[in-house]
């Protein structure tokens, strides 16, 4: 019999699914839902040493093969953040991924060290996000020096098994995954979304106020799989594989690329609430059809094609 279970820097998990930043992850009660309603993990959407606002509506528009966003990392700050998070770590039964971000690499420390009050499983740094370039400049996944310095700082900083969440925003991958593992990161989310835009022709300009914004769901699947692919050939640490999930055999795909936990987003909004649960469901039918016992037994596999 083939299962989901499955082990990430030991820690166990029901199964590979992470909950994506950014989707449900506002509240404690929220992640805790998205727990209930299948994911193996949750993780928090971004948080920031202050609240923020965020940008202008619309912030995210659905186009005919995923979505855009520019939500702008609104959020309610580190302080009730980590309120939020302690919540999660009771409720939610799962492995609860905490999430900061920052505008220099001591901020990062800073977020970090205050959300590490709540005791979180996993502490996660969104260096990655492609929408704030405007207030923060080139993201520090862009850089390897930087992507290098907060990864240091940060691990500096808090004892808790550090994911660093890289951008698909760079030529290859590679040199930069090299980086954050050389500075101590424990794990790598790859990816973030891709910038793009979205025009409506109809009215002559882009569908989001901020014009810009992050690809995500099915179109960034590929982008995805090339990255975690990446990723892996450069570092050794573990990999969560996020970007464009939406079926077990995507789910598969990522792990073969590399990748040992899924984290799963817009498949929320293309597949409904239960997406984890459905994605599972064809992931084992996948995995028994194929003589898989478990879920590490596929991680990596397509290099050895
Ligand atoms: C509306 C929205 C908000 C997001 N907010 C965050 C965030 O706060 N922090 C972060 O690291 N990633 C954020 N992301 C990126 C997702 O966590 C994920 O990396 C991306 O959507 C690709 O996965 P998917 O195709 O399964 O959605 C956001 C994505 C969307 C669509």
């Amino acid at each position: 019999m083939a299962t989901l279970s499955t082990q990430f820097l030991g820690k166990k998990f029901k199964n590979p699914f992470v909950l994506a930043s950014g989707f449900m992850g506002v509240t404690g009660l929220s992640m805790a839902s998205a727990a209930k309603h299948g994911f193996g993990a949750v993780t928090i959407k971004s948080l920031s040493l202050q609240p923020r606002k965020g940008h202008p509506a619309p912030v995210i528009v659905e186009f005919d093969r995923g979505l855009i966003n520019a939500v702008g990392l609104s959020n309610p700050g580190v302080k009730e953040g980590a309120d939020e998070l302690a919540l999660a770590k009771k409720e939610a039964g799962v492995p609860v991924f905490a999430s900061v971000f920052a505008d220099t690499v001591e901020h990062f420390a800073e977020a970090a060290k205050a959300v590490s009050k709540a005791k979180p499983d996993f502490l996660e740094i969104d260096v990655s996000c492609p929408n704030v370039d405007n207030e923060f400049g080139t993201p520090f996944a862009c850089d390897p020096k930087a992507a290098y310095d907060v990864t240091r700082a940060v691990k500096k900083a808090v004892p808790i098994p550090l994911s660093v969440k890289l951008s698909p925003n760079v030529p290859h991958l590679g040199p930069i995954a090299r980086q954050v593992e050389k500075a101590g990161a424990d794990a790598i989310n790859a990816i973030n979304t891709l910038k793009g835009m979205v025009i409506q022709p109809e009215a002559r300009r882009p569908v989001l106020t901020n014009k810009f914004g992050g690809i995500s769901g099915p179109a960034l699947f590929p982008v995805a799989t090339r990255c975690i692919y990446e990723a892996y050939q450069s570092a050794k640490i573990p990999i969560i594989g996020t970007g464009g999930v939406t079926t077990g055999r995507d789910a598969a795909s990522h792990l073969m690329a590399g990748a040992s936990l899924v984290g799963i987003g817009s498949a929320l909004h293309f597949r409904g609430l239960d997406a984890a649960k459905t994605i599972g469901k064809e992931l084992l039918e996948f995995m028994e059809l194929e003589g898989y016992k478990k879920v590490q037994d596929m991680v990596g596999l397509a290099h050895e094609a």
